[in-house]
């Protein structure tokens, strides 16, 4: 059974073979990485994790253009699947684009449900914050989160030109 869990460092070999199936410098969705995080050293992977965790830290002030975020792992046992991040509120861009919640899972545990299986338990999350509904958003031509959103209750809004390219935008009450 997989579960949720907040990023640590003991997954670091496994988060590794992850990022090599997805391949190096490649976007995770959901992730919180950028293309200059260092993500192979154990000080760089520790730092990593620590300003994921601090995200969602509401007594610790974010940058102007970002918002606090919760971020936790898809694991099963000692391996980790894939990440998934839960924005607080939305800002002109995320109300736009980007959604409230981003998720990734690695190519070799894709298929099996995990994806909708940890926005259900996200979406709770999001309830316990207090948001009453949730905009969740893909690429136009990204059938498999296309279909993950609309299992997970998601109504389409509108599909619209973003500064993401094509994006369609759905809502789940809550
Ligand atoms: C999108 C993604 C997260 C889905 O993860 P997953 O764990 O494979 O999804 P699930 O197994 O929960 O499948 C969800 C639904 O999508 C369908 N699906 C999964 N992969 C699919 C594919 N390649 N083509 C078409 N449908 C697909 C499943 O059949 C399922 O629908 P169903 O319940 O009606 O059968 C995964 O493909 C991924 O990480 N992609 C790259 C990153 C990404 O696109 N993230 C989302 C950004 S908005």
């Amino acid at each position: 059974m997989p579960e949720l869990v907040a990023p640590t460092v003991k997954l670091h070999a496994s988060w590794l073979e992850a990022r090599d199936e997805w391949g190096h410098g490649v976007h995770q969705d959901g992730a919180g990485l950028h293309a200059d995080t260092d993500v192979d050293s154990t000080e760089g992977f520790a730092e990593w994790v620590a300003m994921l965790m601090r995200q969602s830290d509401r007594s610790v002030q974010v940058a102007p253009d970002r918002v606090h975020a919760s971020y936790w792992w898809m694991v099963e046992g000692d391996q980790y699947l894939g990440a998934i991040s839960l924005r607080h509120e939305l800002n002109d861009f995320l109300f736009d684009a980007g959604g409230h919640i981003g998720y990734g899972v690695r190519p070799s545990a894709r298929g099996r449900g995990v994806a909708t299986w940890a926005v259900a338990v996200v979406l709770d999350e999001a309830r316990k914050l207090g948001l009453d509904r949730v905009l969740i958003t893909c690429d136009d031509n990204n059938v498999a989160s296309a279909r993950t959103i609309e299992r997970s209750g998601g109504v389409l809004e509108d599909v619209r030109t973003t500064t993401l390219g094509l994006t369609r935008r759905y809502w789940v009450t809550l």
